[in-house]
């Protein structure tokens, strides 16, 4: 966010039509909010009457062993019962729950009654590879069907999946599964991308080859190229859900509120990526009361989140939360401009989609093809907006509103996190906007924008965003290391008890909430979340880098591009063949989405005394600005 985006956008309101406020889940969001505070545990444990548990909860919430929260103590549950078995009992049986269309144009659709047979079958084919509960399962896989019956096909026999973004490579994901001890991965072949097809399946041969921990990979065949499968350790997924093996008829494994669903890889602060870990009990109300009231799901709606499965936001708004509220979804494979530029406008008219979220940087993607584009396409059963990711500028917001929501959508900014599960500060429906602020917290939810001290900050003062009272899909760990969970988000206000989300915003007078950016060394590029340390430890693998170190630079359509600088090991001459070598060197390692924008070769970073890289000084002086206080440089 610019002081510019502020200073305008704190005026600029958006108010909701009466029909949007009267046909809204919510149509008194301050109400509800004040009486959520009032009980936050009661009003928890009424919502979560909604939904089916084998056995009801002692206690709603358990802070005795704090910050390691437990919620829903004693309840007995699986998230898979809720999202699909459910729905075989009642009419949404018949009723789609996925749309798909792959990037070539095919098309796939599953009732919930196909999908629960699928699910069952991948399931029961998982057991016979000796998956039991409680064991990992690494998942590398494109937007395809099967990515999400494998995900819930895990949670169904209550083995922990690991999904891993296909935009990773090599190293990536080898580090992931050898820290989630994965001994199955499940792939595919390969995927769609703007045409090409990315080798997904190469990836994970050279990623298996330094992960000895695996037993099994199962592929499913999306484009049918010729690959390498290792007898004894590949299998098709197509054949093995053709085997008796594979029956349409699993139990679902009971499991306990707090056993674990998932872990999610996300970056940080320096060193390798942490596990996030979520659980079944508060992560199911969680995501599916978000998801109903901020985007006001019903029946009717088609709901399209564009975002990757591999996300927390696919994970959250894809698979789990859509399912559990018996929702129709739309999943698209490939890429927002294939073969033209208004391929997801299309698509829009096409399947009559009524809710789009996406992120800011695809958004202002598209905006640069210009109006045509969309105007020549019908969008008119879109009745809401989403974004996420990084905060949207207003030019970008008003953009969106106008030309693709014409002006009847509102945008829901929803601000969130891979630890936090869910929306955390967004709007509803209701709620009158500003363009660029996520607006105010989640109803239970208290956030605040507080100085180092932890005093709230007065309105336009910056300050450290908090989250003040624990809440059901908080993360409960950093997996395999509960001190770094700890450490990371709960140490810098320990006194207070609060979470330290790592971002920095600012409220203004209404107290509507702006969020400025990281106050760490992650780096958001196109919303991809990636940390300084991944991308330097890439580049440092290369024998011809001595050291590193990488930057964010704000970027007009990716929000942040990579500047890296290197100092090179003596002998190597740095030349551009070196530069066009180490931008492939960092795609084969740790993935297309961290090549650095520009590498730049140097004789000295800029030091402490302790010998930590100043990225603020490489920042200001890539930006042209004053490089600020350096008393404490290394000389
Ligand atoms: C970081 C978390 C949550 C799903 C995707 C990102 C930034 C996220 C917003 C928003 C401003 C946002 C924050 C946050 N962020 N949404 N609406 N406005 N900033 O999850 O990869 O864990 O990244 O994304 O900096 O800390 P993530």
């Amino acid at each position: 966010m610019t002081d510019d985006a502020f200073n305008v956008g704190q005026s600029e309101w958006y108010h909701p039509t009466d029909e949007i406020i009267q046909n809204a889940h919510i149509p008194d969001y301050e109400a509800l909010y004040q009486e959520a505070m009032q009980d936050v545990e009661a009003f928890w444990g009424q919502r979560a009457e909604v939904l089916d548990w084998f056995q009801k909860w002692d206690k709603v919430l358990d802070t005795s062993e704090a910050p390691f929260y437990k919620w829903f103590v004693g309840a007995k549950t699986n998230i898979a019962h809720n999202a699909i078995d459910r729905h075989t009992k009642t009419w949404r049986r018949n009723k789609l729950a996925l749309i798909w269309e792959g990037e070539p144009g095919d098309k796939r659709t599953f009732s919930y009654h196909a999908l629960w047979r699928e699910v069952n079958k991948f399931a029961n084919v998982l057991k016979s590879m000796g998956v039991r509960k409680g064991d990992r399962v690494t998942i590398y896989m494109g937007r395809i069907p099967e990515l999400l019956m494998a995900m819930v096909a895990c949670a169904k026999i209550g083995a922990v999946h690991s999904v891993v973004y296909g935009g990773f490579s090599e190293q990536a994901l080898a580090d992931r599964i050898a820290d989630a001890q994965s001994r199955v991965i499940v792939t595919c072949d390969g995927s769609w991308l703007r045409g090409n097809i990315v080798n997904l399946k190469q990836v994970v041969d050279e990623a298996v080859h330094r992960s000895p921990v695996v037993e099994s990979v199962i592929v499913v065949k999306r484009t049918g190229q010729d690959i390498h499968m290792e007898p004894g350790r590949d299998y098709w997924f197509h054949d093995l859900m053709n085997l008796p093996i594979a029956s349409p008829y699993c139990e679902t494994e009971v499991m306990d509120a707090e056993d674990p669903l998932f872990i999610l890889y996300t970056s940080g602060t320096t060193g390798k990526p942490k596990g996030v870990l979520h659980t079944h009990g508060g992560y199911q109300l969680y995501t599916s009361t978000t998801l109903e009231w901020v985007f006001d799901l019903k029946d009717d709606d088609r709901w399209w989140c564009a975002a990757d499965p591999g996300w927390i936001t696919g994970h959250s708004y894809i698979v789990y939360g859509p399912l559990i509220l018996g929702a129709t979804s739309f999943m698209y494979e490939g890429a927002p401009t294939h073969p033209y530029p208004d391929r997801w406008w299309k698509m829009v008219e096409e399947y009559a989609l009524t809710v789009l979220y996406t992120a800011p940087t695809a958004i202002r993607g598209l905006m640069r093809f210009g109006d045509a584009w969309p105007s020549r396409r019908d969008l008119s059963s879109l009745r809401l907006l989403g974004s996420v990711g990084e905060p949207i500028n207003p030019e970008a917001w008003r953009w969106y509103h106008k030309v693709i929501g014409k002006e009847r959508c509102p945008i829901m900014d929803t601000w969130w996190q891979t630890e936090t599960g869910g929306f955390i500060i967004t709007p509803m429906p209701s709620v009158s906007l500003k363009p660029g602020s996520a607006t105010r917290p989640f109803p239970g939810l208290e956030v605040d924008v507080v100085d180092e001290e932890g005093n709230s900050c007065a309105p336009g003062v910056d300050g450290y965003l908090v989250i003040k009272k624990p809440w059901p899909s908080m993360l409960r760990t950093v997996y395999g290391d509960p001190d770094r969970y700890v450490d990371q988000y709960w140490s810098k206000y320990a006194k207070q008890g609060w979470y330290f989300a790592g971002d920095s915003a600012r409220k203004d007078e209404d107290g509507y909430i702006w969020v400025i950016g990281r106050v760490d060394d992650v780096i958001k590029v196109s919303g991809y979340r990636l940390g300084t340390a991944e991308v330097e430890s890439g580049l440092v693998s290369h024998p011809a880098v001595a050291e590193a170190a990488v930057i964010g630079v704000p970027d007009e359509v990716k929000g942040s591009v990579i500047y890296a600088y290197c100092i090179l090991v003596t002998g190597f001459e740095g030349n551009d063949a070196l530069v066009d070598t180490l931008k492939a060197h960092v795609r084969h390692e740790v993935g297309p989405i961290a090549i650095p924008a520009k590498i730049e070769f140097v004789d000295k970073l800029p030091k402490t005394r302790s010998g930590k890289i100043m990225r603020r000084v490489l920042k200001a002086r890539a930006m042209g600005l004053p490089e600020g206080d350096l008393s404490t440089l290394e000389s």
